[in-house]
């Protein structure tokens, strides 16, 4: 799908249901590596990056089997070639996945550098000190990240700073090695801890998950096992905030409340009614208007970067002064120009956005940038008369 067409001014009503977490089936569908078995993963969610993976995976010689629920049988064990080629990695960063799980159970991986990204530089390099420091030999050359390592052993990892796809790489890796590894300023996401939870359940011996420090005891071997992936926070959050922007009600369903702590504090101070349930979130703004809010993103627990942009665009037409600072992203203010052409009020300062409500945007073509920069969809436009627009700056 490269373009959306909204015609807007219509409060959002109704209830769904919360896919998978992307987040969370990525790393999962790259730990299967790890087994000498098939592991069945359910609650997959139907997007194009579980496509790449499994295209990933599929090109090493890894047997996939999936069925019309969307549940996915992995059997590594057929595995011929260890690489992540260039192709592949640049539509999907997620792909250095894989590098600690070759590494740690065939000895050696080939994975392209992901470059550079939309909204930031983000680099991988704190992965690859991780795994050094656990007796991997990697080098850098033509592109690629070539690693190798007869048997990897335990080690204490500081890491400089918080990163989910790092603390995932390294605690994947840690799984098979020789001795405990620790895992010190490890990132505490929901999504981490799922990985640990399926890791767990395929025999690896984990500590620690969902707090700053992971120990990881290493075993001989990973066997089967059957995992069900967590609800999408985001795309919960997503939901939710649609509905509180334009003025509306909305219930996701199949989700997971204790996950989504810090935005639905936002949503409260924006003056939406939230009601949870074990498993459900409602919220209700039906026929008033947002407040405008102050955000600061930073590593869970705290506000998730990847709502930033949503409550970018909810502050956009709430009544007040809003701002939201981004810290874990060098540039992820990309949404902000597109708003602006809907009429947004919107300065940056730094790496703070600074709001004055309007009551109403209208439509105009506008990008999907975050994605667009990557290749992965074209220039996307989107158009309409709307009362009140909403963000093009998608989860990422
Ligand atoms: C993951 C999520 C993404 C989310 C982000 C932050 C997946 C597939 N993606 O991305 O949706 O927005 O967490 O919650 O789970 N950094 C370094 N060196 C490194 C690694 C990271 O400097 O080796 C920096 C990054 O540039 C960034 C910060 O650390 O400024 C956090 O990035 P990180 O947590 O690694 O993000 P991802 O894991 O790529």
């Amino acid at each position: 799908m490269s373009k959306l067409i909204i015609s807007g001014g219509i409060p959002l009503h109704g209830e769904l249901r919360a896919s998978g977490a992307k987040n969370a089936v990525l790393p999962i569908l790259a730990a299967t590596l790890l087994a000498d078995g098939i592991v069945t993963i359910r609650n997959v969610p139907h997007l194009q990056d579980v496509t790449t993976t499994m295209e990933l995976l599929g090109r090493m010689g890894v047997a996939l089997v999936i069925d019309e629920r969307m549940n996915i049988e992995v059997d590594p064990r057929t595995i011929q070639t260890f690489q992540a080629p260039y192709e592949l990695v640049r539509t999907m960063r997620a792909s250095i996945l894989v590098l600690g799980p070759l590494l740690a159970r065939f000895g050696q991986a080939e994975v392209s550098l992901p470059g550079g990204c939309a909204i930031g530089s983000r680099p991988v390099n704190l992965h690859i000190k991780g795994l050094e420091a656990m007796g991997a030999d990697i080098k850098v050359e033509n592109g690629y990240i070539r690693a190798r390592a007869d048997r990897l052993k335990g080690a204490r990892i500081v890491l400089d700073m918080v990163t989910v796809t790092g603390t995932e790489n390294l605690l994947m890796a840690a799984t098979l090695a020789r001795g405990v590894t620790i895992i010190e300023n490890a990132a505490r996401e929901p999504e981490v801890v799922d990985l640990a939870e399926c890791l767990i359940a395929m025999g690896a011996q984990i500590s620690g998950a969902g707090t700053d420090t992971l120990v990881i005891d290493g075993v001989e071997r990973l066997d089967s096992a059957t995992y069900q992936v967590l609800p999408d926070r985001i795309e919960t959050g997503t939901y939710l905030l649609a509905g509180a922007i334009t003025g509306g009600r909305v219930k996701v369903k199949d989700t997971r409340p204790d996950t989504l702590e810090a935005v639905l504090v936002k949503l409260e101070e924006a003056g939406a009614w939230v009601n949870t349930g074990p498993n459900w979130i409602e919220v209700d703004m039906a026929g008033r208007r947002p407040k405008a809010v102050r955000i600061r993103t930073a590593p869970y627990p705290a506000f998730p970067t990847d709502m930033q942009a949503q409550f970018v665009a909810l502050n956009a037409v709430a009544e007040g002064t809003g701002m939201i600072t981004e810290t874990v992203f060098e540039n992820r203010f990309m949404h902000v120009q597109e708003l602006q052409r809907m009429g947004a009020q919107i300065t940056l300062e730094g790496n703070t956005a600074i709001s004055i409500g309007v009551s109403q945007l209208t439509g105009a073509p506008i990008m999907a940038t975050d994605f667009a920069g990557l290749g992965q969809l074209g220039a996307g436009g989107a158009s309409g008369q709307g009362r009140h627009g909403g963000g093009s700056d998608l989860p990422h």
